[in-house]
């Protein structure tokens, strides 16, 4: 099996990488990153990176296609990967996240590999009523973001065949530790304020509704995605990745960290405009479809695991939301310091 993970070294590609060499111990893997967040190492035993047979350093943007010769399957986790830098970079957004996404599957099936799995997000279900959303449910992207994944759901879908397998993974909104840890995520901003300061600040009023999974959890979907029999959910699949016991509303989130973080005080912004993202969503085709790798983590293991990976690097930064540990922060200081223009492309 010889795969191509690109995106892999951010914050979902390590475990991606980890699980796909314990499933494939004798595999090619190969990861193609630009390597926007490539120094932002947490808690690293070792470069996650050594466990891939090749690292590319590339844009998906200029892609070679001899890169291909040879792949089964391709990862497509590169991406501008939220709402922040999506609003500051819709452009860029849509060429890497939707464009060079496309272009890659195209070159793909040309080249012969037989599957393609697109980190999509659950956040192309927008500002929702109450009902958990089923893949059938229309969709209403708020974000250049959100749009980006949808535009690239359409484009993918008739390049599906027999031959050419396409799964898009509509990930619920990702939590717990990861060698390349963000803190521009609901739970990862709550565990880092509970460490830092004992107080969980709720920026918005909490009412939103969020599913969240563990992005371990993500990797055992990916995993699955890679040889699921087309015949089981279609040549084409989008399908939400998760699991219906993970829908919270982020209030209870924040009160689930102050349970397992002993002693923590939890503020909500009274004041907060409604946020408008907000959405349940119906993880039951997930299930049907892949009984061996349904979520395995809960929340509060989730939470202690990332609170005891926090402390172990001896985490205080109080300041964290102006940190390097927020994507945007890092995107804009590489800017700031010419190393990338303003399509975000090295300054060679
Ligand atoms: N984290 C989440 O909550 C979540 C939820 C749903 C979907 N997803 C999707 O999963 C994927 C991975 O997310 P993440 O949290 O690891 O994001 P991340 O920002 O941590 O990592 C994205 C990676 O893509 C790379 N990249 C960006 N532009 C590139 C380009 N032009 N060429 C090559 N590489 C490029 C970056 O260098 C980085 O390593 C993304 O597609 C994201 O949209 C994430």
């Amino acid at each position: 099996m010889k795969i191509l993970i690109t995106g892999n070294m951010g914050y979902v590609g390590p475990g991606v990488v980890s699980k796909l060499r314990e499933v494939y111990p004798d595999g090619e893997l190969i990861g193609f990153d630009t390597g926007y967040f490539a120094h932002g190492l947490t808690n690293v035993p070792f470069l996650p990176e050594t466990k891939l047979n090749k690292q590319i350093f590339g844009d998906v943007r200029n892609f070679d296609l001899n890169i291909l010769n040879g792949v089964d399957a391709i990862v497509y986790l590169a991406a501008i990967s939220n709402d922040p830098m999506g609003n500051r970079f819709e452009d860029v957004t849509m060429e890497i996240n939707y464009k060079a996404a496309v272009t890659m599957a195209k070159l793909a099936k040309e080249k012969g590999v037989s599957s393609f799995v697109y980190a999509s997000s659950c956040s192309v279900y927008g500002e929702a009523d109450d009902n958990a959303k089923v893949e059938s449910d229309k969709l209403n992207p708020l974000t250049a973001y959100a749009r980006s994944k949808i535009a690239t759901e359409i484009d993918l879908e008739p390049l599906a065949d027999n031959n050419f397998t396409v799964t898009c993974l509509r990930f619920a909104t990702a939590c717990g530790f990861s060698n390349r840890l963000r803190l521009d995520l609901v739970i990862n901003d709550f565990v880092a304020g509970a460490v830092t300061s004992k107080k969980i600040d709720i920026l918005s009023d909490g009412t939103p509704w969020r599913p969240l999974i563990n992005v371990l959890d993500m990797a055992r979907a990916i995993d699955w995605a890679i040889t699921r029999a087309s015949n089981n959910g279609g040549k084409f699949l989008a399908v939400n990745t998760g699991s219906n016991k993970w829908n919270y509303q982020v209030k209870e989130l924040a009160h689930v960290v102050a349970e397992v973080v002993d002693g923590c005080k939890v503020t909500v912004n009274q004041d907060a405009p409604p946020d408008k993202r907000s959405y349940r969503v119906n993880f039951n085709l997930y299930e049907k479809l892949a009984p061996n790798h349904q979520p395995i983590f809960d929340l509060k293991t989730t939470i202690s695991d990332l609170y005891n990976n926090l402390i172990g690097m001896g985490f205080n930064d109080v300041k964290f939301r102006e940190s390097h540990l927020m994507r945007l922060n890092v995107i804009k200081h590489l800017q700031e310091i010419k190393a990338l223009d303003s399509n975000l492309f090295w300054n060679r």
